[in-house]
């Protein structure tokens, strides 16, 4: 078996895998990262979504040949306490329900954030309506959305 030489979190990692493992199943079962959720596993739902290089990526559809050599961020690495402004303002709202989706919502939402600071409601749903919600708190988490913005 193969071994990938992948950085997540700022830290170095060599991982034996099949090279067409979902980065999912790799932060999941081999690095013991089980912040990041499968919902799916075939980029429909948005749980398991990191940054990849600071881009909000599916995990569970790059394969982890090609996750080598990039700067991999997941839910555990975002902030050093869980006081990323995202973060904050989903304690503020009190978003969670079951709280199953919302490490995919708060990666997804922190990338965005990153490409637009002061985003209107409309852009804030455009960016998040691929990041599912079966407790359908929908309002919270656009409401944190735009607290995190400001
Ligand atoms: Fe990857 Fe659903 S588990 S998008």
């Amino acid at each position: 078996m193969p071994t990938f030489n992948l950085k997540i979190n700022n830290k170095s990692f060599a991982v034996e895998a099949d090279s067409d493992m979902p980065l999912l199943w790799v932060l999941r079962d081999k690095i013991n990262l089980v912040g990041t959720k499968f919902g799916c596993g075939i980029g429909q739902c948005g749980a398991c979504t990191v940054h990849v290089d600071g881009n909000a990526t599916r995990s569970c559809l790059l394969q982890v040949s090609q996750a080598e050599g990039m700067n991999i961020t997941t839910i555990e690495g975002l902030s050093e306490h869980g006081d990323h402004p995202v973060q904050q303002a989903w304690k503020v709202v009190d978003v969670p329900q079951c709280g199953y989706c919302q490490a995919g919502q708060i990666m997804t939402a922190s990338a965005f954030l990153k490409t637009n600071a002061s985003p209107s409601d409309s852009e804030i749903r455009d960016a998040m309506h691929g990041n599912i919600c079966r407790c359908a708190a929908y309002n919270s988490i656009q409401e944190a959305v735009k607290l995190a913005s400001k």
